[in-house]
């Protein structure tokens, strides 16, 4: 789990440096949770980051940088968003997103705890932009299709985070997810399962690995700016 956590975000964050050098300016960090990019990354100063969370997570997250005494850097706008009572085009509007200038998504470890409506709003906003967004988010193939072994270790963890009031209720089937994107306007769209992660991030080590499991997606809208 923790190798799949280190992996995705260095996904996003290889992503969103090829973005930079296509001229993308504003960052999103959808559902940031204790996300840091704002605060470390190496590209933060070149850009507008916005950090959209729950409110009740958001300010906790303050808390935390106050009592560690991290500075916010001036990069950085807290947008406060209950994805299931407010739209994100308000929350970004009132925060001050530029809805016509090219936008980077990332999205991690939160899809799989929305509803497929929250989920499907959020990429039709994306999708909706006028200039060109890129996102990255993370997904599970349904539980019901993971081989035996996967599939135990999925029930437990499930349980255990349902126990903590963050129930997984949201899982893709690749294909249907791609089509699903595609009619939004999404191109390049690139998925990598549980199989494809390993051998992209440790070369030699993929035998064994099941096809089905975690995965990782990028795409892309293509707009004329
Ligand atoms: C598991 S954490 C992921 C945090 C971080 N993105 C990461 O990759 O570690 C899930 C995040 O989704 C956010 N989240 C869950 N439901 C949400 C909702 N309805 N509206 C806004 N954020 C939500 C939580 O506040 C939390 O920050």
């Amino acid at each position: 789990m923790r190798i799949f956590i280190a992996v995705r975000t260095r996904f996003a964050e290889d992503a969103l440096a090829a973005a930079v050098e296509r001229g993308v300016r504003q960052l999103v960090v959808l559902g940031a949770g204790l996300d840091t990019y704002a605060y470390r990354g190496a590209l933060a100063a070149r850009l507008r980051i916005f950090e959209v969370d729950h409110p009740a997570t958001q300010a906790w997250k303050r808390e935390c940088l106050a009592a560690a005494q991290i500075p916010l850097p001036p990069c950085l706008t807290f947008a406060p968003i209950d994805f299931e009572r407010r739209t994100l085009s308000e929350g970004l509007t009132a925060a001050g997103f530029d809805h016509a200038q090219p936008a980077f998504f990332i999205w991690l470890g939160v899809v799989p705890y929305l509803t497929g409506e929250a989920t499907d709003s959020t990429l039709g906003f994306i999708s909706r932009l006028d200039a060109s967004a890129h996102v990255v988010f993370d997904y599970s193939d349904p539980p019901e299709t993971l081989p035996p072994e996967l599939r135990a270790w999925h029930d437990r963890r499930a349980a255990q985070v349902a126990e903590l009031g963050e129930a997984w209720i949201n899982y893709f089937e690749p294909r249907q997810l791609h089509a699903k994107l595609t009619a939004l306007g999404f191109a390049e769209i690139e998925d990598l399962g549980p199989r494809e992660i390993v051998s992209r991030y440790f070369p030699g080590r993929a035998a064994g690995i099941p096809g089905r499991g975690g995965h990782i997606l990028r795409a892309v809208t293509r707009k004329n700016s």
